[in-house]
């Protein structure tokens, strides 16, 4: 049946979703351990009972936009809602990229990127970015003045390395391009900086966020775009409408009413991952690297055996060894202080038979 297919599509291999259930400590998906605590979600329940089910939402949440709006110090017109921030990346790539449009970017970088812009027939542009080593600012200047790329898309910090893209970077990155700049900070609220106030300077960046880790709602689907009014307004002829359900609508204006909680659960997320890094460094055969993100990457002499040893110990994470440049790489993201314990009792176990 594959006539009836683009051949982009016949050709790509889909989105694998990682094993999910319950396990000792589940740390291969970047979420937060945290889950709404069961107070808010009780009274979420009930406000979610007085809603009319039966109606459609007010399309693109003007609440949400106005939360949002005030807590970024941009209009809601600049705000653009998604079901996830990855139903916002198809959009995005909806309304930019046709057959043979150049797009840069930076792997291993997230998964996604490899995954969709092929779908709409772009050409993928690599410029390497190893782990452990500076971001390769002047190689990516170099290759837009080569290629002309109609989008960048860069991650930071980057998932799966956890490192930062410096923001001069950023800056030049946007002064030399004459395409869109596409930033992802999925994982912004746990480094210091935010490209968000340099919209202010640029018309060709774009900042995309989630709620689905440092916010705790992964289940629910919510992520948002903010870039020039002028942009946003031509994505919003090609996002689907009532995108954003009316639970989710409720629960994402909650969370915006508690951002104190969040930066609670931020704060001591980031004491942890900086503590698993620590004991991390110690062990010899390990390669840590540092992260500003909610997960370490980290390499081992015997990558798949250590992601079987750790599994059969009830411990999951994350298999990246197939991502470019990551032979051998294992990804773990930061958990409650015992599921970050039982993960390193786990590896120093694993080590030890692997060995
Ligand atoms: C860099 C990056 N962007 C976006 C996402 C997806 O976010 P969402 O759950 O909002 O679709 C992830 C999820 O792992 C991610 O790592």
């Amino acid at each position: 049946m594959e006539h009836y297919f683009k051949k982009s599509v016949i050709e790509l291999s889909g989105y694998h979703s990682p094993p999910q259930g319950k396990v000792r400590a589940k740390l291969n998906q970047n979420e937060s351990p945290f889950d709404v605590p069961m107070q808010i979600k009780r009274g979420l329940v009930d406000a979610a009972a007085k809603l009319s089910w039966n109606r459609y939402p007010v399309n693109e949440s003007p609440v949400l936009k106005e939360k949002l709006a005030a807590l970024y110090h941009v209009s809601a017109e600049q705000i653009l809602l998604g079901n996830g921030s990855n139903q916002l990346f198809q959009t995005l790539l909806t309304a930019i990229i046709g057959a043979e449009d150049s797009v840069i970017y930076c792997p291993p970088s997230f998964s996604l990127f490899d995954l969709y812009v092929p779908v709409f027939d772009g050409k993928l542009v690599p410029v390497f970015n190893p782990p452990g080593s500076d971001f390769p600012g002047e190689e990516i200047l170099e290759k837009i003045a080569d290629v002309n790329p109609k989008l960048i898309l860069l991650c930071s910090p980057n998932n799966p390395t956890g490192s930062e893209i410096p923001l001069s970077i950023l800056e030049k990155i946007c002064n030399i391009s004459t395409g869109l700049v596409f930033w992802d900070e999925a994982y912004g609220e746990f480094c210091e900086e935010s490209a968000i106030p340099l919209l202010k300077k640029y018309q060709n960046l774009i900042v995309s966020r989630t709620f689905s880790k440092a916010y705790s709602i992964a289940g629910l689907r919510f992520g948002y775009l903010i870039a020039r009014s002028q942009i946003i307004s031509q994505f919003r002829k090609v996002n689907l409408p009532y995108n954003i359900n009316l639970f989710t609508e409720l629960v994402a204006a909650t969370m915006l009413d508690n951002v104190a909680l969040m930066d609670e659960h931020v704060w001591f997320l980031k004491e942890e991952r900086d503590r698993l890094y620590a004991e991390m460094i110690k062990m010899p055969a390990i390669t840590v690297y540092p992260s500003s993100a909610n997960f370490l990457l980290f390499r081992s002499p015997n990558g798949q055996k250590i992601f079987s040893e750790l599994k059969e110990r009830g411990v999951l994470v994350r298999d990246v060894g197939g991502y470019p440049l990551l032979e051998n790489h294992l990804r773990v993201n930061v958990g409650t202080r015992e599921e970050n314990d039982i993960f390193l009792q786990a590896l120093r176990e694993s080590m030890a038979v692997a060995d």
